[in-house]
């Protein structure tokens, strides 16, 4: 298996297509065998490593189909001593429930009684090991995932394992900035092979389609804040490298394959690498960094949200909720003005449910939304100008960086849901629901319009939050957001005399929070959103552990 140095993952599959990842040692030509299906595509090289997406075609729907990858017409997947069964391709079917695995925030640290003993059981791993049937029966046909969605913090830049240390020690003095911090390209290139190399994680990565989207950590803790937080950095002389490295290596490890091949076709950069012809490979190295330096310095430069519609069953909008913020003082946003219009177009009814997926939850626990919006407040010096500087103080030491405490974008999009809900925006359906991590506990969130809009909903209005896959809340956070969790989260506006707007949502928490390492699924059923969330339990044997299901939440569809 030596020359392939990470994956394959298996990324966006449709009816009859599927785009698989490769990392390999060499310059290569990569060829995906799916029974009569063929694709092949050239490594391009990137900071000295080499990369394939390969797109194959004709696959016929509702299928299973096992594949293998050749280098050079040679086999080096599935190995030749794999424990886990062979990896297929497994393509939708029109009409057929969709099963969606999502979750967030997973550190990659050692399967072993001592990663247990720190991190708690990897929930991705251990669902690896429930798919391959290592740990019971396996699951049955109709149980079979058609993706996972991960929610953001895949991998850490910031809080590095003992590995990516010993990493960092042999090529730099980690007494220099940025430390034990990644610094460059890479540095991530190391921290992906950490993240996706473990046998058993490598596997469900190359059986089950994937999507995802970044979040803080996998660029730095509380990344795009404020303009405070950005100015702090950018003074810094290592910021630059770090950022241009991180979202260069997420645009070819992480981006690239959640967009379907008619989508990347109009990416300029992949239309330069796919259109390349020739025995020769091509080095888009200074063109990547050229890119990830832009959408940093111009975030309306480039697009990290992407959408995808299963049929009329639902509609997937991911949000990037990081990257394409306004951060000047008197007109924040969570998203600037090209990402709201483009999320407003797509806050559509006409399907049977619309997911949003945010890395960070768009309703949080009741006590947490009126704090983040009261330290807006307090930062923007809407309570006066003395209490301005503890308002940014408590921003970036409480995390006080979600949608609530960027006000004009939850009020905006606030206002779709409700619009959606109430058959403004097309047929209402089912249910509006949000997909979300980053914070470390997990819950179900349903909400109601304003009744001060005169609106009735005709969809259920969900928020669902998955979080941590791997790295739990220290104690006495957990206490902490448990209490924030009572009660229900009323307008602000007249309690602050109109300095916080009134929320276009009512909700309350009917469920959570809990604390476990959990991997949820969704399942679009006839009658009801089905929510269950696993954990992996160690009975004795750390790396084998067993999955059990920690919650579970029917919503009632309202059509
Ligand atoms: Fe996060």
């Amino acid at each position: 298996m030596s020359d392939l140095r990470l994956g394959p993952l298996l990324r966006f599959v449709d009816e009859t297509s599927a785009t698989l990842w490769v990392e390999t040692e060499r310059a290569a030509l990569v060829t995906v065998r799916a029974g009569d299906a063929t694709g092949q595509a050239r490594t391009f090289a990137v900071h000295g490593h080499h990369y394939a997406l390969v797109e194959v075609t004709g696959l016929a729907p509702g299928t299973r189909t096992a594949y293998v990858v050749e280098l050079d017409g040679t086999q080096v997947w599935p190995p030749a001593d794999s424990p886990y069964p062979a990896p297929v391709i497994g393509t939708l079917e029109a009409g057929r429930p969709l099963r969606m695995l999502f979750g967030s925030c997973r550190v990659s640290v050692s399967h072993d009684r001592a990663g247990n003993e720190q991190h708690g059981v990897d929930a991705l791993r251990a669902y690896a090991l429930h798919l391959a049937g290592d740990t019971s029966a396996g699951v049955a046909d109709d149980e079979w995932p058609d993706l996972v969605l991960f929610l953001g913090d895949q991998v850490y830049a910031d809080d590095t394992s003992e590995e990516m240390k010993a990493f960092i020690d042999q090529r730099r003095d980690p007494e220099q900035a940025p430390w034990h911090e990644l610094k460059d390209y890479e540095e991530y290139a190391h921290l992906y092979r950490l993240a996706w190399g473990e046998p058993a994680n490598r596997w469900l990565l190359s059986t089950l389609p994937s999507a995802m989207i970044f979040d803080d950590h996998d660029i730095r803790d509380d990344w795009n804040t404020s303009a405070d937080w950005r100015a702090q950095m950018e003074a810094t002389d290592w910021w630059h490298d770090r950022v241009v490295g991180g979202l260069a290596s997420y645009w070819v490890h992480q981006h690239l394959g959640n967009l379907s091949p008619a989508e990347r076709a109009e990416d300029a950069l992949w239309q330069r690498i796919r259109s390349h012809d020739g025995a020769d490979e091509l080095d888009v190295t200074a063109e990547v960094d050229a890119l990830a330096d832009r959408a940093d310095r111009e975030p309306d430069s480039y697009r990290w949200s992407f959408c995808r519609d299963f049929d009329t069953q639902a509609r997937l909008v991911v949000v990037d909720s990081r990257a394409a913020r306004v951060l000047t003082p008197d007109r924040r946003c969570m998203l600037d003005d090209a990402e709201m219009a483009w999320l407003d177009e797509r806050m559509r009814g006409d399907v049977d449910h619309l997911l949003v997926g945010t890395s960070l939850p768009f309703l949080l626990a009741p006590a947490l939304h009126h704090a983040e919006a009261f330290g807006e407040a307090l930062a923007q010096g809407r309570l006066g100008r003395l209490l301005k500087p503890f308002g940014e103080w408590a921003r970036q030491a409480a995390d006080l960086e979600h949608w609530a405490a960027f006000q004009d974008g939850f009020q905006k999009v606030g206002r779709m849901v409700v619009e959606v809900a109430a058959g403004e925006r097309g047929r209402p359906p089912g249910t509006v629901t949000f997909l979300s991590g980053d914070v470390h506990h997990s819950y179900v969130a349903l909400a109601e319009p304003d009744p001060a809009s005169g609106r009735t909903a005709h969809s259920s209005i969900v928020q669902a939050v998955c979080s941590p896959i791997r790295n739990p809340l220290p104690r006495v956070m957990q206490l902490a957001t448990a209490l924030a969790a009572y009660g229900a989260a009323r307008p602000t506006g007249r309690l602050l005399g109109g300095r916080v707007p009134r929320s276009p949502l009512r909700w309350r928490l009917p469920r959570g929070p809990w604390y476990d390492n959990n991997l949820a699924v969704l399942e679009l059923r006839d009658q009801a959103l089905h929510l269950a969330w696993s954990r992996g339990v160690d009975h004795g044997e750390a790396e084998r552990p067993v999955l059990e299901e920690v919650a579970a939440v029917d919503v009632p569809l309202r059509r």
